[in-house]
C-alpha cells in the first residue's frame, strides 16, 4: 500500500521528466516488488535503451522477460549481465595495487664482453639499482631469536651506542654475512635491519652482475659504494655474494679478481670514509664465499638463518593473513604440520589458501573467508624447500668445518637428528 502510493508520485515525476533513468529504475523495482512486473517492461525497456550495460536493470530484466513470455530477450540480457559480472570478477583478480614508489635509482652503465661474445662484439648497456627506505623492522621478522639477538648485540647495539663503542673501542668496521636454506629470510632481515637504522637500502645480486661487469667492474662497483657513501645512512646488500668466489676460481682471465679486490678495497675503506655504509652480504652457498670476504673487518660476523621453528610459523601464517578475510583459521595446527617449510613456504601457503577462496567467491558470485578446508587444501600442494638445502650443506659441515665455522648449523643438524 504505501509502495503503491510511492510507485504513483514515481509516476507522476516521471510524466514530468520522462528522461530521467534514475527515476525510471527506481520506478520498475518498486513496480517488481509489488508483482506489477508488466508495466515494469516500459521502464526497463527506456533504461537499457539508453544504458545497456545497467546492471541493475539487467538483474531486474532477467525474470520479468522471461515471465512476461519474452525469453529471447530474457536469455540476451542474462548474457549481458553474465559477461559484465565476470568482467568485473576478472577486474578484481587483475588489479594490482598502485605500484609502490618510484626509489631513487642509481644508473650504471658497462662495457663488456658477455660470455661468449667475439671480441669485437663489446657491448654498452646501463642497468640499474633500486634504492628504498624499508618500511619493515626487526619485530617483522618471526621467530630467529638467536639472529635477531646477535643482530642487535653485534651490529645495531653498537652502531646505536657511540659512547658504549669508544668506551670497548669497538670500531664499526666490518659487516654481516648471512647464510642458510633459500627462503629463510636473509633479504627481509637485511631490509628490516635497514629499516631499523631508518637507512637507505641498495641491493645488489653478484650473480646478475658478475658477468656483466667483466671489463668495467672496477669501476662500477666503486660508484655503487660512492652512491652509497653519498646516501648514507645506507644498507648495501650484496646478495649471492658467493657468486664472486666462484667466479673468481672459475676465471682465468684476471675479471674475477679485478673485482674481488676492488670489494675488498671498498669494503676496508682504507682510503674511503664508510661511516653509515653498512654492507650486509647474503648467500645460500658459504662454502664458495671467497675467503678474503669473511676476513676480521670485512664480512667477519656469519649469521645462520635457518627456517622457522612452529611458532615462528604460526606467526608467519597471522601475519600474512592480517589483511584478509579469515574465518576460523588455527595457525598453530597448521604450524605443526610444516616442520621444514621456509618463511617463503608459509608464505606461499597463504597465498595459495586466498586463491582458492577467491576462486570460489568468482564461482559463486559471493566473497567468502578464507577458511581451513583452503588452509588444509593448500598444504597439501605446498612442499617444503629447504631440505635439498640441508643435504648439500651437511657434507661441507661435517668435512670443512674449519674454524668452527659451521657449528651453528652442525648443532641445528644434530638436534633436527639430520646427522
Ligand atoms: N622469519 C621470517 N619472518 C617473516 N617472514 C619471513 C621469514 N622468513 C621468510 N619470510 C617470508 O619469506 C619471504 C622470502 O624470504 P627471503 O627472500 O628473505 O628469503 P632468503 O633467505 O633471502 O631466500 P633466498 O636464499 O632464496 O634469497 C620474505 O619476503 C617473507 O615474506
Ligand atoms: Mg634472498
Amino acid at each position: 500500500m504505501a509502495d503503491d502510493i510511492v510507485i504513483n508520485s514515481l509516476l507522476a515525476a516521471i510524466e514530468a521528466q520522462p528522461e530521467s533513468l534514475e527515476l525510471r529504475l527506481h520506478v520498475a523495482e518498486l513496480l517488481v516488488r509489488a508483482e506489477r512486473n508488466q508495466e515494469a517492461i516500459p521502464h526497463l525497456e527506456a533504461v537499457l535503451a539508453k544504458e545497456p550495460t545497467n546492471i541493475t536493470a539487467l538483474r531486474l530484466a532477467v525474470p520479468v522477460f522471461r515471465e512476461s513470455g519474452d525469453l529471447a530477450r530474457s536469455v540476451a540480457f542474462e548474457q549481458i549481465l553474465n559477461a559484465l559480472q565476470m568482467q568485473s570478477a576478472q577486474r578484481l583478480i587483475e588489479s594490482t595495487p598502485p605500484p609502490p614508489e618510484e626509489p631513487e635509482r642509481l644508473r650504471m652503465s658497462y662495457d663488456g664482453e658477455q660470455p661468449g661474445d667475439s671480441d669485437d662484439s663489446a657491448t654498452s648497456k646501463e642497468f640499474d639499482f633500486a634504492m628504498e627506505r624499508p618500511e619493515i623492522d626487526l619485530r617483522d621478522v618471526k621467530g630467529l631469536a638467536e639472529v635477531k639477538e646477535r643482530i642487535n648485540l653485534s651490529f645495531l647495539g653498537p652502531l646505536r651506542n657511540p659512547e658504549l663503542r669508544k668506551l670497548y673501542g669497538k670500531s664499526l668496521k666490518g659487516g654481516l654475512l648471512m647464510y642458510g636454506p633459500p627462503g629463510c629470510g636473509k633479504t627481509f632481515i637485511a631490509r628490516a635491519i635497514a629499516g631499523e637504522l631508518g637507512a637507505r637500502f641498495l641491493t645488489v645480486s653478484f650473480a646478475d652482475v658478475v658477468d656483466m661487469w667483466i671489463g668495467s667492474s672496477e669501476k662500477n662497483l666503486h660508484a655503487l659504494f660512492e652512491s652509497a657513501r653519498r646516501n648514507n645512512p645506507c644498507v648495501i646488500f650484496i646478495d649471492e655474494i658467493d657468486a664472486l668466489g666462484r667466479k673468481r676460481n672459475l676465471m682465468r682471465h684476471s675479471a674475477g679478481s679485478t673485482l674481488i679486490n676492488q670489494l675488498l678495497s671498498e669494503l676496508d675503506g682504507a682510503q674511503y670514509n664508510n661511516e653509515g655504509v653498512y654492507i650486509i652480504g647474503a648467500t645460500n652457498h658459504p662454502w664458495d664465499v671467497d675467503v678474503a670476504l669473511r676476513r676480521p673487518g670485512r664480512l667477519d660476523r656469519t649469521i645462520l638463518v635457518l627456517p622457522p621453528d612452529a611458532p615462528a610459523r604460526a606467526e608467519i601464517i597471522a601475519a600474512n593473513l592480517e589483511e584478509r578475510p579469515t574465518q576460523n583459521i588455527d595457525a598453530n595446527w597448521i604450524a605443526k604440520e610444516t616442520d621444514g617449510f621456509s618463511g617463503a613456504d608459509m608464505a606461499h601457503i597463504v597465498e595459495t589458501a586466498s586463491e582458492f577462496a577467491l576462486a570460489d567467491s568468482i564461482r559463486t558470485n559471493k566473497v567468502r573467508p578464507i577458511d581451513m578446508s583452503d588452509m588444509k587444501r593448500a598444504l597439501k600442494q605446498v612442499r617444503p624447500t629447504t631440505g635439498t638445502w640441508f643435504e648439500t650443506a651437511k657434507n661441507h659441515a661435517i668435512f670443512s668445518n674449519e674454524g668452527g665455522y659451521y657449528d651453528d648449523l652442525l648443532d641445528y643438524l644434530k638436534k633436527k637428528r639430520m646427522i
